[in-house]
Order: structure tokens, then sequence, then C-alpha cells
């Protein structure tokens, strides 16, 4: 019987055993995997561990100050931040198919870790990175046995042939429900340790088309108004995610003030689940989709119609792309 402490010890272990004296880079999402990850790795190595923090641009509202902030204060962890807005932007410049868009993103926080490899050379070589791949990631992008690509996490089908680095994923074989409570054992704080999954190519996926700076813009609002009316109605441990999707390549008629509009809609795909393998769509009330929507928008140009995505998974993914 696996206990977490035992899970906990086991990876200490052999994260010792695969580091021996050397020294590593963990790209910290924000998200539980790659924190848990990273406390893990830092609980085994100690301060040769150096986080590394990308801003890709994709992110949502608030996300760069919590991680920079409050990750670092509940673990002291050594934490560099890279601005790498213009990079993914230029990359994902004119694409629109998703799982092209995946491997752009795998491949530009590769492209990021190197240049920070090669920036933290004075101190010695980091020859390993630290990835929160957990064991649905490996499954869904075809890694398991006699499974099908159904699409390319970041972090695994995503990565560049020529990666330079030695992978180090200590949570490879763990669910979610396990990696949280490894991360409770690990003393991280619950706003990090129950935090709802959110993908590590963050918006970039959640924007059917083009990703371009303006529809960014637009995501990130009705994302924020989402993700504070579900709060405030107290859903948030009810529900396993809410992806909000802006679908930028179609456009349908409305009537706004004393107008005509034809603006884009926005998907809400609240869904329920333990293990993001399956999951069913939550059956919001009412009164807090009628907020969300109301505000949405009102608030956000570019809007004028939000709607309500009624799928399980299978058959749909919870993610759109
Ligand atoms: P799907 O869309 O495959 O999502 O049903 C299952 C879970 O995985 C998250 N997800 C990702 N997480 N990198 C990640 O770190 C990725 O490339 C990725 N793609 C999907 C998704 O948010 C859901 O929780």
């Amino acid at each position: 019987q696996w206990t977490t402490s035992s899970i906990l010890d086991e990876q200490v272990t052999r994260i010792r055993e695969q580091i021996g004296d050397g020294k590593a880079i963990c790209g910290l999402s924000g998200g539980v995997d790659s924190a848990v990850a990273a406390a893990l790795v830092q609980r085994a190595i100690g301060d040769r561990l150096t986080c590394v923090f990308v801003d890709h641009g994709l992110l949502r509202s608030g996300e760069r100050a919590q991680v920079e902030r409050d990750y670092v204060a509940a673990t002291g962890i050594r934490l560099v931040t890279v601005d790498a807005r213009e990079r993914f932007l230029g990359a994902l410049a004119g694409v629109t198919d998703p799982e092209e868009k995946r491997k752009i993103i795998g491949r530009e926080f590769i492209r990021v870790f190197e240049q920070a490899e090669r920036d933290l050379k004075a101190e010695g070589d980091y020859k390993f990175l630290v990835q929160g791949t957990l064991y649905p990631d490996v499954v869904e992008s075809g890694g398991g046995a006699g499974t099908a690509n159904i699409k390319s996490h970041h972090n695994v089908g995503g990565l560049p042939d020529d990666l330079q680095f030695e992978l180090v994923e200590p949570l490879r074989a763990l669910f979610k429900d396990e990696v949280r409570r490894v991360g409770t054992e690990l003393g991280l704080p619950e706003t990090i340790v129950q935090r709802q999954p959110f993908p590590g190519p963050g918006l970039g996926i959640r924007i059917i088309g083009e990703v371009t700076q303006d529809r960014l813009d637009t995501l990130r609002q009705a994302d924020a108004i989402a993700r504070e009316e579900l709060t405030l109605a107290g859903l948030d441990r009810q529900i396993w995610q809410c992806p909000v999707v802006l679908l930028a390549d179609v456009r349908s008629v409305g009537v706004q003030g004393d107008g005509r509009t034809y603006g884009h809609p926005i998907v809400l795909r609240p869904v329920s689940s333990e293990d993001a393998m399956t999951a069913d769509w939550t059956r919001l009330p009412y009164e807090v989709l009628e907020r969300i929507s109301t505000r949405i928008t009102n608030e956000v140009a570019e809007v004028n119609r939000v709607v309500l995505d009624v799928t399980s998974k299978p058959p749909g993914t919870i993610e759109w792309e």
C-alpha cells in the first residue's frame, strides 16, 4: 500500500540518485504539478535547484504575481523570471492548428530553459530539467502502453527532438489527487495545492484560431470575470476547472447599447472530474451563469455572446484544443 510519505521518501531518494551532486532547473508554471515537483526536488537537492518562471504572455490575470510572491514566500525557492512574451507570440503568429501550437509552445519553453542554463553557467552546469509531468499527461500524449495520441501535452509530446537536458520527472507515475497529497505533506499552502489545473500552454490553446495580443487581452478579461464569479459563489472546490475559451474565428450578430454588434462568442467549460482522464460537465447554478454572462458581455469589448459547453469527456476533451 502506497502512503503519501512513502511516495515522498522514495521520490526524494530517486531524485538524489539521478541528480547526484549536479544542479537542476525547474520550470514553474504556477500550477500544482510544477509547484510540487519543484518542492520535492528542493527537498532532495536543496539550493542546487533554481526555478524558472516563463512569462509567455499566455498567462491568466494575476498569475505571474502569484508565483513570484506566494510560491517563493512558501518555499524560499530561488526563482528567476523570464519575460518571453514576444518570443512566444512571434513563434505562434499565423498558427491555428492545435497540435502545431502545442509543439511550438513546448519547443519555446525548452529554448527559454536552455537560455536560462547558459545565463547560470557561471555557477556550474545545470544539466537537469525538472518537469511536473503526471501520469495522465503521459497517457494522453501517446506515451502509455496501447494508447493513442489524443493531444501532445507541452511537456511530453511537445518536447523538441534535440533536447539537451536530462529530464527529472518525479510525478510521472502519479495522478493529481496523489500529487496534491504529496504537496500537502511537503508543507505547501492550500492556495497552491488546491489550485485548479491550468495547462502549461495556457491561453494559447483556449483561443480557437490564431493567437494574437488583442485576442489574449479579450480572453484574459473574460476568464478573470468567470473565475471571480465562481470563487464568489463558493464553487471552486466543486468544479475541477473551468476553461474559458474564445472562438476567435466565429462571429455572431448581437445588439448592445443601441446598435448592432458583430462580435465573438466566449465558451464556458466547467467540468467535474477525479483525474482529468474522464469528466462530466458541471451543472452550475443558473444565477451564477447569468452573472458571468451579463458581466462578460457588458465588460469585455468584442464579446457579445456567452455559451455553455455541456459535453462530457469523452467525447469532448476538457480543453478545446
Ligand atoms: P484534456 O483537454 O486532454 O485535458 O481533456 C486534461 C487535463 O490536462 C490539462 N492539459 C494540459 N496540462 N500541459 C499541461 O500542463 C498541456 O499541454 C495540457 N493539455 C491539457 C487540462 O487543462 C486538463 O486538466
